[in-house]
């Protein structure tokens, strides 16, 4: 997929399917799947470094983790997000931030919030960085939200993240993430725009969806919010396979003459 296809695929009527992507392992597998874009998160300070938050995510860390994860992902296309306050200061600084980002194999940014973002994003894509924007629940403001809480609920919160979406929009944004936005809203703005939307506990209106690699996996155990659907109890399934590789080690099962290598002199006789 590339920056075109975000457009076509809405224009057509078709699914823009994302998903977390964090290390190379996971992008080797995910090359080889349907899905259409990766997204290297802020959330990898979570899922991947243990932090209670995503506002521990530095610049250094989503460039280290969205080159490891270019060197795996084939052809997909690479969103890598820009993290919290990196893109909070002067025009040069920002825009050196957002450099390094794609310097490190992103293809675009990704970025949270309206207020205050527009003329950096104005800057970017004139400079030749895509940018996809972020509404609804945006965890770098989780202080200011007051927690992981549902956006746009009233009809005010509504009508302002309905017009920050046209603000994105018109500042050159290719797509929006709608994160924890009731389903009519997401509906609401999806149709209001020519860009597509990406929802993430955002409906099935949006032209397309996002989830983390862990959580649709099933591998993160003590999270597990409304809108996340495990495909897979991929816990269980580490777990089983950990242990059968320590029962087949207790029993002598493992290795086996197929796992060992033979010295020439004992081959020969
Ligand atoms: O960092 C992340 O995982 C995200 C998704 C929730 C969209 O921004």
């Amino acid at each position: 997929m590339n920056i075109l296809e975000f457009a076509n695929k809405k224009r057509r009527g078709e699914k823009i399917s994302m998903v977390t992507c964090y290390d190379y392992t996971s992008a080797r597998i995910l090359a080889h799947t349907n899905v259409d874009c990766f997204l290297v998160g802020d959330s990898v300070a979570m899922t991947m470094h243990g932090f209670k938050d995503t506002l521990s995510a530095t610049l250094d860390m989503i460039c280290l983790h969205t080159s490891a994860v270019s060197r795996g992902a084939g052809d997909k296309f690479i969103v890598s997000d820009m993290p919290f306050m990196s893109y909070r200061k002067s025009l040069s600084k920002n825009a050196s931030a957002a450099q390094a980002l794609m310097q490190a194999g992103a293809h675009a940014i990704k970025l949270e919030g309206a207020a205050g973002n527009t003329s950096l994003i104005r800057h970017l894509v004139d400079s030749g960085i895509p940018v996809m924007g972020h509404l609804g629940l945006t965890p770098q403001s989780v202080n200011v939200l007051g927690g992981y809480k549902v956006q746009g609920t009233s009809e005010q919160s509504a009508a302002k993240l309905k017009q920050d979406a046209m603000l994105l929009q018109e500042a050159g944004c290719f797509a929006i993430v709608l994160e924890c936005v009731p389903a009519a809203l997401a509906e609401d703005v999806t149709n209001s725009l020519n860009i597509p939307t990406i929802g993430i506990g955002a409906g099935s209106a949006t032209d397309g969806q996002v989830l983390v690699f862990q959580d649709l996996l099933g591998l993160s155990i003590d999270f597990k919010p409304k809108f996340v659907k495990r495909f897979v109890d991929g816990f269980e399934y580490v777990k089983c396979a950990m242990n059968q590789y320590v029962s087949e080690i207790n029993s002598g099962e493992f290795p086996q003459d197929e796992h060992s290598y033979r010295s020439q002199r004992l081959a020969a006789n």
